[in-house]
This record gives structure tokens, C-alpha cells and sequence, in this order.
């Protein structure tokens, strides 16, 4: 039984290996949809680059849409110096042929998940949460459809990497962060308290380049530059391999441990604007609303992103 997915996105690197790793699993994933928002890069950029990543998978049945360029309140706020000016450097991508839906990706989400049953869809986000919040506020009867929402973001215990209190992709849109989390939907959060367990370290890398494919060219490629800015930042083995998680988490949940806790988040301005607020110490009287991962086997992650790389042309 595959599980219908809509994958929301802001390609990136890390991006696009998640996305490659679901179009790469088609007997477990049905992916309904790719809708790009506004992150890493401006949405001309994320849309362009998610077309290029159904080219590069040859998965050209599914389809690609354009989300919202800019964040619910917040001016647009871009990561080109870690990802580069095309959001995902580090390979010489040829031109590309994937046509963008003219649909916009918001009305294809509210479309989807009004059309489905009762928790069928799972929407798994990678960027900012602009995309989702906006479906949600437009009709708020889309929620029934929503068998639950993984996203990458947030952190805890690591703190922020944006600002110290704040992850990039909750801090580009907290409000849309805030709407999302207080949607009443089943949510899952993978943190920077997971992703930063998962580095992209020499051995693994090697291991994309040798895949003898397009694909683990590209990957090795991009991972080489991303690694870039975080080994000189963190001074750490290599770059946090941060959205592929989500992906991973539905393919093989059992890599993951977390629990569910009440999150909250900071939408007022100063220092902790965008800030994931978690209450894992249990010393609020907040409701639990989402579970929250912490932990990972990082050997276990990377080998099932490289096997299921491998697949791709
Ligand atoms: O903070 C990491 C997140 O922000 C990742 O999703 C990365 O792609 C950027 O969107
Ligand atoms: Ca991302």
C-alpha cells in the first residue's frame, strides 16, 4: 500500500536529495504533487530547481507547481550563501524540460486534500511553512484530508542556525509556523536536534560519487558544495544532511525516537522570533501537538538514501 504524499519545498541541496529519495521509492511513495515556496532561494529559483529534480529522476509523472514567493508577513529572507545563487550548485545542470503547472501550488494542496478521504494525504515540508499555512487559512476544511505533516525544522537543545534561537525555515515564516502548528493536524518535527547527528562526512559522499549513475554525480556534486559553509561554520566532519530526513522518516520510521510534546512558536519580534518552543521537560500545561524527533541512526539514514539513489538513472 503506497502513502500519498505532496512534498513542499524550497530546493536547496538537502532538498533536492529528499526529493530524489522519495521519487526514487514509488512502491512505498505516491507522490501527488512537488510545490515550491520561497526560501533558500526566491520561488523563480526553488521552481526552477524542483523541475530540474524531476528531470534528474526521469520521474516525469509527477507534476510541479509554483507556491508563494514571499512569507505570510515577514519580508523574504534567502540562504544563497550556503546554498549558492542557484540554490543548488555544485553541478552543471543541463537545460530543463519538466513544465511548471500553471495551477499555483496553493490551490493544488486546498485541491488535493479536499479530494481526498479523511486523513489520506501527508504533506511533507522541507522549507518555510508559507505554502501549507495558506491552504489552511483559505479553507480551513482541508484539514480533514491531512493524515499528517512531517516537516524539517525547528530546534531545541542545538538552538538555532539562523539566529541562535531560530531555524531557518521556521524563522523565514514563524507565522505561518504558528498557523500550521495550532491547525489541530497530526504534525511530526525533524529538528536541528536530529539533523545535526546526520553529517555528510567524507566516507559518506565517497559513497554518492561511486554510485556510477547521473544521479550520485549530481548528489555528490551538490553535497560537495554544501558541505562548504557548514564545515567552516561548525567546524564539524561535514554538512548536516537536514531535509532527506523527513522522506527517510516515512520510508523507515524506525531510525527515528522521538515524543509528543507541546511546541509552541515565538511570532513576536526580537531575539526569539521564530523560535520552536518546546515543552519536553513537560512543565507547562499547554496539549501536546506534535511529536518531536530527537535522535537518529545516521548510518542507518545515509544507507538507505544511497541504496535508493542508486535506483535513479
Ligand atoms: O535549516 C535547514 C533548513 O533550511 C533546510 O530545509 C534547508 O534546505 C533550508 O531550507
Ligand atoms: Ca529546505
Amino acid at each position: 500500500m503506497t502513502r500519498a504524499i505532496v512534498i513542499d519545498t524550497d530546493p536547496g541541496q538537502d532538498d533536492a536529495l529528499a526529493i530524489l529519495l522519495a521519487l526514487a521509492a514509488p512502491e512505498a511513495l505516491d507522490v501527488r504533487g512537488i510545490v515550491a515556496v520561497a526560501g533558500n532561494v526566491p520561488l523563480p529559483l526553488t521552481q526552477k530547481n524542483a523541475c530540474r529534480l524531476v528531470d534528474l529522476s526521469g520521474r516525469d509523472d509527477v507534476p510541479v507547481y509554483a507556491g508563494c514567493a514571499r512569507p505570510m508577513v515577514r519580508d523574504l529572507i534567502t540562504a544563497e550563501n550556503v546554498h549558492g545563487n542557484s540554490g543548488v550548485d555544485g553541478y552543471d545542470w543541463p537545460q530543463t524540460k519538466t513544465p511548471l503547472q500553471d495551477q499555483h501550488g496553493v490551490d493544488f494542496i486546498i485541491e488535493t486534500l479536499m479530494h481526498a478521504g479523511v486523513g489520506e494525504i501527508t504533506l511533507c515540508t522541507l522549507g518555510p511553512l508559507t505554502n501549507i499555512a495558506m491552504a489552511l487559512v483559505k479553507e480551513p476544511r482541508c484539514v480533514r484530508g491531512i493524515r499528517e505533516i512531517v516537516m524539517m525544522g525547528g530546534g531545541f537543545f542545538e538552538g538555532g542556525n539562523t539566529t541562535p534561537a531560530a531555524e531557518f525555515n521556521i524563522l523565514v515564516d514563524p507565522h505561518a509556523a504558528h498557523v500550521v502548528f495550532t491547525s489541530g493536524a497530526t504534525l511530526t518535527l525533524i529538528p536541528l536536534d536530529v539533523t545535526h547527528k546526520a553529517l555528510v562526512t567524507a566516507d559518506r559522499l565517497a559513497a554518492m560519487a561511486a554510485l556510477g549513475n547521473e544521479t550520485g554525480k549530481a548528489c555528490a556534486g551538490m553535497l560537495s558544495y554544501f558541505n562548504r559553509h557548514d564545515v567552516e561554520k561548525y567546524g564539524s566532519q561535514g554538512a548536516p544532511l537536514h531535509d532527506p530526513c523527513v522522506i527517510a522518516y516515512l520510508l523507515k520510521p524506525e531510525l527515528f525516537s522521538g515524543k509528543k510534546i507541546p511546541v509552541q512558536i515565538e511570532i513576536s519580534d526580537g531575539l526569539t522570533l521564530g523560535m520552536t518552543v518546546m515543552d519536553w521537560w513537560g512543565t507547562t500545561t499547554e496539549a501536546p501537538n506534535c511529536t518531536v524527533m530527537r535522535h537518529i541512526d545516521a548510518d542507518g539514514y545515509f544507507d538507505l538514501l544511497t541504496t535508493h539513489l542508486a535506483r535513479l538513472p
